[in-house]
């Protein structure tokens, strides 16, 4: 079984990839093999927006016209059994990359062709707030309705703040866990 991380943080060894690291390495416990996904530090584009109607190929073909890393991490997504979604709050929100990779990928998610493999897929969200603290909670909103849009079986939205690493790193570990079981034996 694997589970790849899908992180908004250009630094692997910031807060956000502490709280993530912690959760996969609950899932690599329960037997689960892991890979990590920095966005910032692929190439993704922002959505053009193509035709005068604000659509493009994404809604009739279910790709996307930009060639950059869009396709080649969906397709890493198809064979992944689970993903984990990893984002340092800015200004209370999603970061940047996160927020233009789920912008373009809600887009082609609206064609049936490339729902294959991604429909219902388990995901759990993470959202860091390592300044003040503050946001985590109306970020893991965000993140919810994104993913939901997109399809996914959103199993759960862990908010995090710079004064409760040391507890949700705990909390975190036991989620890996908790999905690699509800991805092998999932609730009816
Ligand atoms: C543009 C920007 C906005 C930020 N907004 C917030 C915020 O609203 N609340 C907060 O606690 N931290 C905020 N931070 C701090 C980040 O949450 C913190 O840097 C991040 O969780 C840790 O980054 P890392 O995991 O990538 O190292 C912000 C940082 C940046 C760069």
């Amino acid at each position: 079984m694997k589970i790849l991380m899908i992180s908004g943080s250009r630094n692997p060894e910031g807060s956000t990839a502490r709280m993530a690291d912690a959760l996969l390495r609950g899932a690599e416990g329960a037997g689960a093999t892991v890979e990590r996904v920095f966005l910032p530090s692929l190439s993704i584009e922002r959505c053009r927006q193509c035709d005068s109607a604000g659509w493009g190929t994404c809604r009739s073909e279910g790709s996307c016209v930009i060639v950059d890393d869009l396709a080649g991490l969906v397709q890493r997504m198809r064979e992944a059994d689970g993903i984990v979604f990893a984002n340092p709050v800015y200004f209370g929100d999603l970061s940047e990359s996160l927020r233009a990779f789920l912008d373009r990928l809600r887009r082609i998610l609206r064609h049936e062709s490339a729902r294959e493999g991604l429909e219902g897929k388990p995901v759990v969200g993470i959202c860091v707030a390592g300044g003040g603290g503050g946001g985590a909670p109306n970020c893991c909103l965000s993140l919810e309705r994104v993913l939901s849009t997109c399809g996914f079986g959103v199993l759960d939205l862990v908010p995090v703040r710079r004064q409760n690493l040391d507890l949700k790193a705990e909390v975190l570990e036991a989620t890996g866990r908790w999905l690699v079981g509800q991805i092998q034996s999932p609730p009816q």
